[in-house]
């Protein structure tokens, strides 16, 4: 049975992913879960409401919250990793900032998500050294986000460490084309995957036989883009989500060779996106009063009640791919899932150091990624952009470099000039400063 720590337990997310672990506790036993987080008062509310679901559910699972790293770190396996640096407040400035300029306000895509990625490297470098320290031979299973960015930095400053970076935006689409196909699950599925994080491609999908099912999936997405009309995915189906899963319908007309990630809206249509943006109420405004009060505020009567008879907290199901990764890792199951890893030549044309998104073989050794092969020239050519701001974003923080940050922001392709992106670069500087290197 393993120990296992959830780095940011303070989150929303926390609640739906606690319950999902222990809905999967035969495929994955846990002894012990912590939270650590560096919020008390956060963590203390969910913390509470947690306990009261682990002593229902499965009591012999011994909880424990704490701001300590020590405490939290020590005798740990796996640490869960889902921090979010600056919290709701900053999502919403990364958002409204370059909006105010016509530029595209999103939480990890365009100059939010550089600002995103400058405050959080600091803060995942730290929970890896933590590991390291007190349970160094545990694994870090890292969906913090820009998760780009943040794999960049690991790769970059601490190549050896055991993390596996993981995003859960394909696994979202999996569920969703599973649906159009009319499939019990995503696992029947096996595909094809290349790209960046939230900047990829499926080039093939097919079913267990070998059979070809990207016919059918285009035909679907030609007319709808993932639009399902049953809703299947509890987490995402607000208006602005729905949005983004409509227009991958556009997205798929650009090269109906592949499948689209649906975030490569912002970056082949960033007008579109600055046009259906309120620069007043953004996402993170959504998100505050949406499922952050709706979360604290169960997590409240749970706690108070110590029953959570009637509470409305749901299983995160789709997180249930970070047991899959633990479980590839403690059990050698050699899954193959899609991960965030150095591209060492899978994508043959692709810069060796970048770090790619692509199919790989998990076993108790970590990843073994599979071979692409050549891609085409289109997503190339956006790739090799998209990839050089991202490298930018990790040198600028390494070497405080104010000029690599504003040629970050002037290469990514939401951004229409230099003199735009110095202008969102100083507002991102002011409203960082207690949370990015000086520069
Ligand atoms: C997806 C992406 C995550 C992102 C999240 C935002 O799950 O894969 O990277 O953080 O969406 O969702 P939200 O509901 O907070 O806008």
């Amino acid at each position: 049975k393993y120990s296992v720590l959830v780095a940011g337990g303070g989150s929303t997310f926390t609640p739906g992913i606690v319950l999902m672990l222990l809905d999967n506790l035969d495929k994955f036993p846990i002894k012990e879960l912590k939270f650590y987080d560096n919020d008390a008062a956060r963590q203390e509310t969910i913390g509470k409401a947690c306990a009261v679901l682990i002593k229902e559910r499965a009591p012999e699972v011994v909880f424990s919250y704490t701001t300590d790293p020590r405490e939290a770190f020590s005798g740990v396996d796996f640490v869960m990793a889902h921090i979010r640096v600056g919290k709701y407040p900053m999502r919403e400035l990364d958002e409204k900032i370059p909006l105010k300029y016509g530029v595209v306000g999103q939480e990890t895509c365009g100059p939010g998500g550089i600002a995103y990625g400058m405050r959080s490297i600091g803060g995942v470098l730290e929970l890896v050294d933590y590991m390291e320290k007190y349970s160094p031979n545990a694994w870090m299973l890292n969906y913090s986000n820009p998760a780009a960015i943040v794999a960049e930095a690991t790769r970059s400053m601490r190549p050896n460490s055991k993390i596996l970076n993981i995003c859960d935006m394909p696994v979202g689409i999996e569920v969703r084309m599973a649906e159009i196909l009319g499939l019990e699950s995503r696992k029947e599925m096996t595909v094809k995957y290349y790209g960046l994080n939230h900047f990829g491609w499926y080039s093939d999908i097919r079913d267990q036989a070998g059979n070809d099912l990207m016919p059918k999936l285009k035909e679907h997405v030609a007319k709808y883009g993932y639009v399902v009309h049953k809703d299947i995915d509890s987490q995402h189906v607000e208006p602005s989500w729905n949005d983004t899963f409509a227009k991958a319908k556009d997205v798929f007309a650009l090269d109906t060779n592949t499948l689209p990630n649906t975030y490569l809206k912002y970056y082949l249509f960033p007008d579109y996106v600055v046009e259906h943006s309120d620069k007043e109420y953004t996402r993170a405004n959504e998100v505050m009063d949406g499922r952050e009060k709706h979360v604290f505020g169960e997590c409240r009567k749970i706690a108070e009640k110590g029953s959570s008879a009637g509470a409305s907290l749901h299983i995160d199901e789709h997180a249930s791919y970070i047991v899959d990764l633990a479980r590839a890792i403690a059990y050698n199951t050699k899954e193959r899932m899609l991960l965030i890893v150095p591209n060492q030549g899978s994508v043959s044309n692709f810069d060796p150091t970048a770090m790619v998104e692509i199919p790989c073989l998990v076993g108790n050794t970590g990843p073994e990624p599979m071979q692409i092969g050549k891609i085409p020239q289109f997503q190339l050519g956006l790739m090799n952009q998209q990839v050089a701001v991202e490298k930018l974003v990790v040198e600028a923080w390494m070497e405080k470099s104010y000029t690599k940050l504003w040629q970050a922001i002037t290469l990514s392709k939401t951004v229409p000039s230099a003199s735009v992106a110095k202008a969102i670069l100083d507002d991102l500087i002011a409203a960082n400063k207690d949370y990015w290197p000086e520069l």
